[in-house]
């Protein structure tokens, strides 16, 4: 059973001598993908600490904060499964116990892509990440490649600001049917969660036409997602991306390097996003 931890000052107490430690960050509705960043985060660190928080910052007006998913029995349930060391659950009056004027801006990184549909999102996601490993202290933070654009702006955060930890990264896990496996995965209806497969299908078609370059990724992905998008449910595109794995600016065509594939959509309510990194 893990240890779990509901205040700030119970945490400080706690990292006294846990030696290495390594933090996996998570707003709890804990699924696959999260238990595969644990066992990351367990061959880098003798402490595994999962932080379980729903960031009220990271989340726009009009977004889901009210009804993303909150079950911490089950959660913890997970991460005993998992062999997770402790958990930090705080509540928000404890993250937050005054206005939070201070906050991180992610720049250039932070405005496109997942940025430009949701302003305030990076800002809310480094805040916090910055917050929990100041709390924390670990040696390794894991992230999903999932949230590629995250993972990519919280390793940019560590390097510019000088922050010792290393950030490491964790393979996006599936469903058997393809579907990224995620959180608000529960939101959608059969029909649309059918419709939803057309995101994972896109990218597996702009991966299969990877030797073709930038353009012809672009083309297959753009063909399938097209189609789906006068499917019923439709699948109403909000991007799709081919961008540099490093800063996710848009490639050039003769790009060569690493880069990322990154999709978003709308199915009904429920907005998607998925990714699949290629190296071209
Ligand atoms: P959350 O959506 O709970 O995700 C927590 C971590 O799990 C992230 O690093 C995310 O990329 C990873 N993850 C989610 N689904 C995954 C999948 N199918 N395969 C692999 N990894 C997956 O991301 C957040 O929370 C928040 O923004 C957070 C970093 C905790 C800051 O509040």
């Amino acid at each position: 059973e893990p240890t779990v931890v509901r205040t700030v000052a119970e945490l400080r107490r706690l990292r006294q001598g846990t030696g290495r430690t390594a933090l996996v960050p998570t707003m709890g509705a804990l699924h696959a993908g999260h238990r595969n960043l644990i066992a990351t985060a367990r061959e880098h660190a003798d402490t595994v600490l999962v932080s379980v928080f729903v960031n009220p910052l990271q989340f726009g007006p009009n977004e889901d904060y009210d009804r993303y998913p909150r079950d911490l029995d089950t959660d913890l349930a997970v991460c005993a499964e998992e062999g997770v060391d402790v958990v930090f659950a705080p509540s928000v009056a404890e993250m937050y116990p005054e206005e939070q004027i201070v906050t991180l801006d992610a720049g250039r990184m932070g405005k496109v892509l997942e940025g430009a549909t949701r302003p305030g999102f990076f800002e809310g996601v480094l805040t916090v990440v910055s917050k929990l490993f100041h709390l924390v202290t670990p040696d390794v933070a894991v992230f999903g490649q999932k949230d590629a654009q995250q993972l990519a702006i919280v390793r940019r955060m560590t390097r510019d600001l000088a922050m010792p930890v290393t950030v490491v990264g964790a393979a996006t896990v599936r469903e058997n049917d393809g579907l990224a496996t995620a959180s608000r995965n529960v939101y959608l209806t059969e029909r649309e969660r059918a419709s939803a497969l057309a995101l994972s299908r896109a990218l597996l078609a702009g991966a299969d036409a990877s030797v073709t370059g930038p353009v012809g990724i672009r083309d297959a992905a753009r063909r399938v997602l097209d189609e789906a998008a006068a499917g019923e449910p439709p699948v109403v595109l909000d991007y799709l991306a081919l961008v540099d794995a490093h800063t996710f600016t848009e490639v050039p065509d003769d790009y060569r390097g690493e880069s990322v594939l990154s999709v978003a959509a709308w199915v009904g309510t429920t907005r998607l996003i998925d990714n699949v990194p290629l190296t071209l």
